[in-house]
């Protein structure tokens, strides 16, 4: 991430935007269940809301020093897992909800997206659901990734990558400069 996401993604002004609107947005009618995957926490903004909303928390983060710093800050509340959300490694269908806010535009290619959605279908249990928010392509989104990972993916072709990695029942939706999803693992 460059400076400018270091400083806004851990600023008390974002996490009281992520708790106060995004989140709420992203996951309005969404059930996690017992057990939540969040991918790519960064500095903890939306894991911090969702330790009080699951009964489990794991996230996987793939910034190893970012990983550390949640694992200090957060490490009583959620399993803190310094890794890859394309290829976690953890055990199929093992959660009831794989989650992700702002992230996906800072996985850097179409492929490794298709291969989060993929990774997200394999661990989650039969009826499972991933659900999540993403900006969507500005000019001003463009410019504060200055010298940094910028690859939005573009909300009309969502649902068709979304089903093309085994989801069903996709729901994709825009606001402003944002866009939700949430789609389901047949039971
Ligand atoms: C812009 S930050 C958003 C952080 C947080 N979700 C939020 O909304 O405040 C994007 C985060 O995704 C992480 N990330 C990017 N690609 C990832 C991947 N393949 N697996 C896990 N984390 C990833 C980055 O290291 C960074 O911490």
């Amino acid at each position: 991430m460059n400076m400018l996401h270091r400083v806004c993604c851990s600023s008390p002004l974002w996490a009281k935007a992520v708790e106060r609107e995004l989140l709420p947005w992203a996951l309005a009618g969404v059930d996690l269940g017992t057990s939540t995957l969040e991918i790519g926490p960064g500095y903890g903004a939306n894991l911090r809301v969702l330790a009080d909303k699951t009964p489990s928390l794991t996230c996987v983060e793939i910034d190893a020093a970012m990983a550390e710093r949640l694992r200090r800050k957060y490490g009583e509340r959620a399993r803190i897992i310094s890794g890859d959300g394309t290829a976690t490694g953890l055990p199929d269908a093992n959660f009831s909800s794989v989650v992700c806010f702002t992230m996906l535009h800072h996985v850097p290619t179409a492929p490794l997206q298709d291969q989060l959605f993929a990774e997200a279908f394999r661990v989650l249990r039969p009826g499972g659901v991933f659900a999540g928010s993403d900006g969507i392509h500005s000019l001003g989104f463009r410019l504060v990734h200055i010298g940094d990972t910028y690859n939005p993916v573009f909300p009309d072709e969502l649902p068709d990558r979304l089903r093309r990695a085994g989801f069903i029942d996709v729901f994709v939706d825009t606001k402003g400069g944002e866009q939700r999803w949430r789609a389901v693992k047949a039971a």
